[in-house]
């Protein structure tokens, strides 16, 4: 009898390494592999060999770093992606885009089912689901370590059972890396008090206390030169991290609240997405009116919790990214900052559309601002807070007085 086909998203790790023999073993299904690479620097080759000696009958390896960087992450730069104001969602971003190449190959191979390694406690299942379901509601999810309950000791009595290649070295932490940053966990960080140690990290440099100075150059919100050098935005990232990493920039300490319920304690590295949201989120200041601004906070907050939760596909996501490209046609000029020993500072920035008008803000005589003016304005501005508080004090002396008789 020909067996089913499963399309299973393979990163090489143990956890989809175990995938692949369950998928096999306990569904008695025909596995095909697919490693996507967003930037996670590992040597495919090696994946791919990994795969097939555990039981896969056909590997795809998809470079989806270009695709990457022009939908993902511009989207994320011109949003100012943070969730709770902290976290530049590298892992979050690179969910969708693994799910949209796996359900690409499974319907390509005609595929009834679809794969992933996630478990039941963190945020991917949710993003790989949700994405999955939305480009091809007929595939059917099967998630063994989520489904099975398996914890990390069961995943690795069962690799060894069943001749699975494993890293014998135990890793001492959780790594998810891509262009856009590294997640790190487990291991001695599950205790929110404890400093993550150097070996963590692998751009940042602590302990530098060299100065230096970026520009950066933005046109329509998206970067498009540092230093004076034109570049494509995947070697520009590439470039950001190890020259803001070298500073000691990049390090975030985050306790995160999860989807499901659970409040993480998360290290990101992320010299070139933390700087770059700096940078943009400086210029916007600059050429954006505060109007514009109030608004846009607000559409940015919704667009990184939409983005973190899985809700890549709503097609909120699209207004909020029409609403958000609108305003970036004026976000275009030049980022100056400072990096020195683990802190970066905006010094500088400029821009053809800047609002700043130094005649109208100078404190010298220069001045053309009619500063007799602003008496009635003033004047105005706070008549209904002032007729407030004047009302309660009032109202407040009235109540005093009836309880002393
Ligand atoms: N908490 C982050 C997120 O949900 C990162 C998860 C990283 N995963 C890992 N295996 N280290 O996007």
């Amino acid at each position: 009898m020909v067996k089913e086909k499963c399309v299973l998203a393979y990163s090489g790790g143990l956890d989809t390494s175990v995938c692949i023999k369950y998928l096999e073993i306990i569904h008695n299904l025909d596995v095909i592999t697919v490693t996507v690479d967003c930037g996670q620097n590992e040597d495919l080759r090696k994946i791919e060999s990994r795969a097939m000696e555990i039981g896969s009958l056909k590997h795809y390896n998809i470079n989806a770093i270009p695709e990457f960087a022009e939908n993902y992450i511009t989207r994320c730069i011109k949003a100012n992606g943070l969730y709770q104001n902290k976290y530049p969602l590298a892992t979050a971003l690179a969910r969708p885009l693994i799910a949209k190449n796996v359900v690409e190959i499974a319907n390509k191979e005609n595929a009834n089912f679809i794969s992933h390694g996630c478990t039941g406690k963190g945020n991917d299942q949710i993003r790989f689901d949700i994405t999955i379901r939305s480009l091809n509601p007929n595939l059917r999810i099967i998630a063994p370590i989520r489904d099975l309950n398996l914890t990390r000791d069961k995943e690795i009595q069962f690799a060894k059972e069943n001749n699975i290649p494993i890293n014998t070295e135990v890793k001492k932490y959780s790594i998810d890396e891509n262009l856009w940053g590294r997640s790190i966990e487990g291991g001695e960080l599950e205790n929110p008090y404890t400093e993550p140690p150097p070996e963590c990290f692998k751009y940042v440099k602590l302990d530098n206390p060299e100065v230096g100075y970026l520009e950066i150059k933005f046109e329509d919100g998206i970067p498009v030169r540092v230093d004076g050098n034109k570049m494509e935005l995947v070697e520009l990232i590439n470039y950001l991290n190890s020259k803001v990493g070298a500073h000691g920039v990049g390090i975030i300490d985050h306790m995160e609240d999860r989807v499901i319920g659970i409040k993480s304690r998360e290290i990101y590295e992320s010299p070139a997405a933390s700087i770059l949201i700096e940078a943009h989120q400086d210029l916007e200041k600059l050429v954006l009116t505060s109007h514009e601004l109030r608004f846009k906070h607000l559409v940015d907050q919704q667009w990184s919790w939409m983005a973190y939760s899985g809700l890549w596909q709503d097609p909120l996501m699209y207004d909020l990214d029409k609403f958000i490209d609108a305003t970036q046609t004026r976000v275009t000029g030049m980022v100056k900052i400072r990096l020195q020993n683990g802190s970066m500072r905006v010094v500088g920035r400029r821009s053809d559309f800047s609002l700043y008008n130094n005649a109208l803000a100078t404190y010298s005589s220069d001045s053309v601002f009619d500063q007799t003016l602003a008496k009635g304005f003033v004047e105005f501005w706070g008549l209904q807070s002032i007729t407030a508080k004047s009302l309660a004090i009032t109202l407040n002396k009235k109540e005093n007085k009836g309880e002393e008789q």
